[in-house]
């Protein structure tokens, strides 16, 4: 998925008992890294960054989340990296470490040659973030591969999670390719085409019903892992 030509590479770990993936972006020239949500292995995450003679120097949380989070003090035990985040995830959080860099959504970081756009994208938690690295989208628990993240949980909202799903499918070209928080499907990325046309949390115009299907419907009508699910088929599990 990466070719060895361009300036970023992007490592997938799947990991720990909730199928969790950590990234880790690696910018090819500076041997600079940033790992993703590290947590469940630190030794796979920094086995892997030894062998490709990888320098951790960030470390970027989609939001706080347990198992999101539980081996960030393993890497920094490691590496003097800094930690990145929202503003908005810090304050839910109530804390955000001992060096922590708080971002805006728009806010750009430099990892060597390699730049990564912070987009906030509540819903969630309040402070959820996607990490867009060239025409690739790291997205947390706001959005899995044709499904999105629990909004019922302390923190979540399902009316902000509407508005988020629709800003990605609005701003982002349709061949970005997201790279989700879970392992929940039967195929690990997917293109912002294939979301737009089987991912049934994109399938409802109307903000109630998507309120609905996600606080109720989809609980009692789907299981993982995840396939393409049709526009018709959306509606039917809501109504039926
Ligand atoms: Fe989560």
């Amino acid at each position: 998925m990466n070719d060895l030509n361009t300036p970023t590479r992007i490592y997938t770990l799947e990991l720990g008992p909730m199928e969790n993936f950590v990234y880790i972006i690696e910018d090819t020239q500076s041997k600079r890294a940033a790992v993703v949500d590290p947590a469940w292995e630190p030794t796979a995450i920094l086995d892997l960054a030894k062998q490709q003679g990888l320098a951790i120097t960030d470390i970027l949380l989609t939001h706080s989340h347990h198992d999101h989070i539980n081996a960030v003090d393993n890497i920094l035990f490691e590496f003097d990296a800094e930690m990145h985040l929202t503003h908005a995830e810090a304050e839910f959080w109530g804390h955000a470490g001992s060096h922590p860099s708080l971002h805006h959504g728009g806010d750009r970081l430099s990892l060597g040659d390699t730049e990564i756009e912070i987009l906030h994208t509540p819903g969630h938690t309040p402070g959820s973030a996607c990490y867009k690295v060239h025409d690739q989208l790291i997205t947390g628990d706001t959005m899995f591969v044709f499904g999105c993240g629990r909004c019922d949980m302390a923190g979540g909202d399902p009316n902000q999670m509407f508005d988020t799903l629709n800003k990605i499918k609005n701003e982002l070209p349709a061949t970005t390719e997201i790279l989700p928080g879970h392992n929940y499907a039967v195929k690990e990325t997917v293109t912002m085409r294939e979301q737009i046309e089987g991912n049934p949390f994109m399938h409802f115009d109307e903000q109630r019903d998507f309120v609905n299907f996600r606080m109720k419907r989809h609980g009692q009508v789907r299981q993982s892992p995840y396939d393409a699910v049709t526009k018709t088929c959306a509606h039917e599990w809501l109504h039926g």
